[in-house]
């Protein structure tokens, strides 16, 4: 007999039944037996806790009704091990990773299951400590994706829903002295993947910790402290306000004495006591009708309190005793906490009273190998890096993480954005009505909120993404603001749906579009209209070489009422790690498993690779956010600096200054910028620190800000700012006629038009490259296919020049109906022996026209660019250089271009653009020996229309007749 013959009921095709015999959700996870250990909050050394992680068995079945009910109680002797957590699909056991965006794997209307849905049995035993004897025993399963189904001994204890929050059962009845027997069924999909259709992987398992506690039958089931500020005017000291609630486990056939106490302290982090404890009996009752639950409230006021922000994360210990009447402490715990304020006034988000920008980036779950199943060093590493970045705020998409992140945040230093697992997008607008998911909607979004309470980093609660906007989200957002008054809103679906202005107010108090154009925002925020601040819940989609006209937003945030910042798409590429059958491995993205349907490479659109490393405009994501800018006041006879502290809770005193004075491109002098103090969100003049040469054509200032202590997320001497001001312009001077030998080599350069389209141009992968920005199709019908230029009229004019430099001068003409083509330039290539790179241009990281905010003018030096996107698509170029040469290293000979009368953009890569663009995969990509060098008059902005707004239009290449010329030399 198979597991859904032997019982009536079949749970994942239901998605009413949202869980059975589940536990209620809570924060804490364990409880201590002294303060000492509490303090330490190491649940490994409570004698409560008994991690259930490691290698378990695993069987595979091709379909739920397959499973016979045996899998249960088998010998699982020559079964396959799995770690745990951990994803079967990608442990070679018959199913593997599948990607979609909007479309779910199958077809249906919800609640439709797929033909078969694989299931697994995942099998471990444990014993249990003598002491847990009389106490209850709870297991905790932190997600399991789908659904799953809980066995012990053979028994039946409970079923759950909502892959990304923990489902804990009372799994004492079921348990024996000696080994026991766990089984956890796990359907890969269910009736409530409907409601869990984000862009991502659908993967399947264990992915998160499974433990087990145990709990005195009448302890601390929960603690909830609700940590607030009060400030009476600006100029007083903010008082912290503190509410301890206790939560007891009484057995609802036991009647509780009088006499328990909850007694509870405030402590800082170093264990240093904060004012007095506080003690009071817990509620018994001698009339039900008045009774209200065996809750412990404690509150009390705290003076002088240091305030939690981003900038500085103080953050308190609140230790909870709770004593039973004959004067024992059953239960310690400890609960970390900080004191912030956040609210929505006058169309801005205030923390603490500020108006702090959102410098936001959207972040799944995700790594290249453990797939969903990260760890916690996994969640730092992605914290730390954005830290490094300048990065403030996370959004959690699009589902509530580990709580282990949520610890990370409070303890670095980031607002969260918590999001419910709760997205419909195939069926965006209808399942919000659908009765049938009524319960699961709001169990999500309020267990999220029941599990998350006391992080002081949650800023706001997010009802999900892209799942229309119904009742259902009202009647959440309603039992939010009744259950937690100190967080606001977001949901981007109740503006969408509703409008900007007064539409879904009762479930955002943020209106959060996503992809939204630069002046669609100004004009919401020019228009005063409304009450709600605008932060974009996502924008700058980060999808191969992208973030075009990211500084053009930050410009629009930072200067227009009611912007207050937003989140860019996304953190991090999801390729995964594939072997192949030849033996070698790729990161692959969706349809590379096989997996159909799938949106191929829209599932790699992060800032950074799935190996973390930062894609180049990581650079300009962290001068964007940087927190300290350096302008030029007045071009007039005296310039100064204005230096402006771009934080709103610290001064300047966390950074060191120092300045270069790059003349000509050579950094002629440096020294320390010395600053008067700059209270947070102000600024000062300064003067500049050196003297301007006056027989210098070009003269730059730059100045850079690092850390001058250690913190917790990067050493002292991390760079965090750096502004490059413009002391001396030039018109772009003629090249000069350099001594020089004859050419070694032919360059013959070839005019082109053609870049390898980036992935905002089109998706080279879709059929007919559609998908992303239309460019990619309009050029193909245009022609502009290859290297070849010979669609449009162009001279090349080349000239000898005494001692045997050349000079080429072209002219190409854009005609009306061609305009906005990839690039115009020259190409040519030149010997594998020139292995070194030197530019005085832009620099040092790869920029394009709208996106080189970041970068500074100077001579760099480098190897020649690799790759850095998961498809192969156009990279490296550098803006505005004056020359640049090719060196090779072994016989000192350099190969020059200088450029003309113009600037030029330049890139030297081991590829060409023709195989840039027939490769679909880094593999399928040969490097060249020989380096392939453009030099551009004009190259077409980025910009991020893969998922939004296409390249401004002043990035765009304009008809008209456009002559460059440089010149050749050798030395
Ligand atoms: C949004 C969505 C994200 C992601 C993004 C494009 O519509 O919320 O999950 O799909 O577009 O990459």
């Amino acid at each position: 007999m198979s597991i859904s013959e032997s019982s009536f009921f079949t749970p994942w095709a239901d998605p009413e039944i949202v869980q059975m015999n589940r536990r209620p959700m809570r924060s804490i996870q364990t409880t201590y037996t002294d303060i000492d250990a509490a303090r330490k909050g190491d649940r490994t050394s409570s004698p409560w806790f008994a991690s259930l992680n490691g290698q378990w068995k695993i069987k595979r079945y091709e379909d739920v009704n397959e499973v016979p009910a045996s899998a249960i109680s088998d010998d699982t002797k020559s079964w396959t091990s799995i770690s745990v957590p951990g994803n079967w699909t990608l442990a070679g056991l018959g199913d593997e990773p599948h990607y979609t965006n909007v479309q779910m794997p199958w077809k249906g209307r919800p609640p439709t299951l797929p033909p078969t849905v694989a299931t697994a049995a995942h099998r471990t035993t444990f014993t249990v400590a003598k002491n847990w004897k009389d106490r209850r025993t709870v297991l905790h399963i932190g997600g399991a994706e789908s659904v799953h189904m809980v066995y012990v001994n053979g028994t039946f204890v409970g079923y759950g829903t909502d892959s990304r929050l923990p489902s804990e059962y009372d799994i004492s009845a079921a348990l024996t002295s000696g080994k026991n027997e766990l089984a956890v069924l796990v359907c890969r999909y269910s009736a409530q993947s409907h409601l869990e259709d984000q862009d991502q992987w659908w993967m399947a398992g264990l992915h998160r910790e499974v433990f087990l506690t145990s709990q005195a039958i009448i302890g601390i089931n929960d603690v909830r402290v609700d940590a607030g500020v009060v400030r009476k005017s600006l100029r007083t000291t903010p008082v912290g306000t503190l509410g301890v609630h206790v939560h007891l486990n009484v057995p609802h056939e036991q009647k509780l004495q009088r006499g328990w106490t909850a007694v509870a302290h405030l402590e800082t982090l170093a264990g240093k006591r904060v004012g007095t404890a506080h003690s009071v009996d817990v509620p018994w009752f001698d009339s039900p009708y008045v009774f209200a639950g065996h809750v412990a409230d404690i509150s009390w006021d705290v003076p002088k309190v240091g305030l939690w922000s981003a900038e500085n994360p103080t953050r308190y210990r609140v230790i909870v005793q709770l004593v039973n009447p004959a004067g024992d402490v059953v239960d310690v715990v400890p609960v970390t906490t900080g004191f912030r304020s956040v609210e929505v006034r006058k169309r801005s988000l205030l923390i603490n009273g500020e108006r702090v920008m959102i410098r936001g980036v959207n972040r799944h779950d995700h790594h290249p190998d453990k797939g969903k199943a990260v760890d916690v060093e996994d969640m730092r590493a992605d914290l730390v890096l954005m830290k490094q970045h300048n990065v403030n705020a996370v959004r959690c998409s699009h589902y509530p993480n580990d709580s282990r992140l949520l610890d990370l945040c409070d303890e670095l230093g980031l607002y969260v954005i918590d999001e419910a697992n709760a997205e419909s997008h195939a069926w965006n607008t209808s399942l919000c009505h659908d009765p049938a998911y009524r319960a699961t909607w709001m169990s999500r979004i309020s267990r999220m909120v029941e599990r998350d309470k006391n992080h002081p980093s949650i800023i706001m609660w997010s009802l999900g993404n892209e799942a229309g906007y119904g009742a259902v989200h009202d009647a959440a957002s309603q039992w939010i603001r009744s259950y937690d008054p100190s967080r606001p809103l977001h949901y981007e679906g109740a503006v969408f749906h509703a409008g900007w202005v007064d539409g879904g107010l009762m479930s955002s108090d943020i209106v959060c579009p996503m992809y939204s154009t630069i002046d669609d925002i100004v004009a919401y925020g020019k228009s005063g209209d409304g009450t709600r601040p605008l932060i974009m819940c996502e924008y700058s989609h980060a999808m191969g070489n992208s973030n075009g006209s990211l500084a053009d937003y930050w410009d629009a945030f930072e200067n227009t009422p009611g912007l207050q910042g937003g989140f860019v798409w996304e953190w991090k590429d999801h390729g995964l790690t594939q072997c192949l059958p030849n033996g070698t491995t790729r990161l692959a993205y969706g349809g590379q498993f096989g997996d159909m349907p799938n949106d191929g490479n829209f599932v790699a659109d992060g800032l950074i690779h799935a190996d973390m490393t930062p894609h180049p405009v990581m650079r300009e994501l962290a001068w964007v956010h940087r927190p300290i800018s350096v302008e030029l006041k007045s071009k007039n006879k005296d310039p100064q600096l204005v230096v402006r502290n771009r934080q709103w809770f610290s001064d300047l005193s966390g950074y060191k200054a120092t300045w270069e004075l790059v003349v000509d491109g050579v950094v002629a002098k440096t020294g320390k910028l010395t600053v008067p103090k700059i209270a947070a969100d102000s600024s000062a003049k300064v003067d500049i620190p050196v003297i301007i040469p006056h027989d210098a054509s070009e003269v730059f200032l730059s100045v850079t800000w690092a850390l001058a202590r250690d913190t917790a997320w990067a050493p002292k001497g991390h760079v965090v700012s750096w502004d490059q001001v413009t002391l001396r312009k030039s018109s772009p001077v003629n090249a000069t006629i350099p001594v020089t030998s004859v050419l070694p080599i032919d360059v013959s350069p070839q005019v082109t038009l053609w870049r390898a389209p980036v992935d905002n141009d089109g998706f080279k992968l879709m059929d007919q490259h559609h998908g992303g920005g239309m460019s990619l199709a309009r050029w193909s019908e245009q022609g502009i296919t290859t290297d070849d230029a010979d669609m449009v009229e162009s001279t090349t004019t080349i000239t000898e020049l005494a001692g045997g430099a050349v000079k080429y001068e072209h002219t190409v003409v854009i005609p009306k109906e061609m305009a906005d083509v990839p690039r115009i330039g020259a190409m040519f290539s030149i010997p594998a022996r020139f292995t070194q790179v030197r530019w005085y241009g832009n620099g040092p990281h790869e920029c394009y026209p709208d996106r080189e905010s970041s970068a500074m003018v100077g001579v760099y030096e480098g190897k020649p660019d690799e790759l850095p996107y998961l498809v192969p698509q156009e990279f490296g170029l550098r803006t505005d250089c004056r020359w640049m040469e090719f060196i090779d290293a072994k016989k000192g000979h350099v190969l020059r271009v200088e450029a003309d009368g113009c600037l030029l953009h330049m890139s030297a890569v081991h590829h060409s653009a023709h195989d840039l663009f027939t490769a679909s995969e880094q593999a399928e990509l040969v490097r060249q020996p020989a380096l392939n060098v453009h030099l551009d008059i004009a190259h077409r902005g980025v910009g991020t229309a893969s998922c939004g707004p296409d390249t401004l239009p002043k990035y765009r290449i304009a008809p008209g007749e456009y002559t460059f010329a440089y010149v050749v030399s050798y030395r």
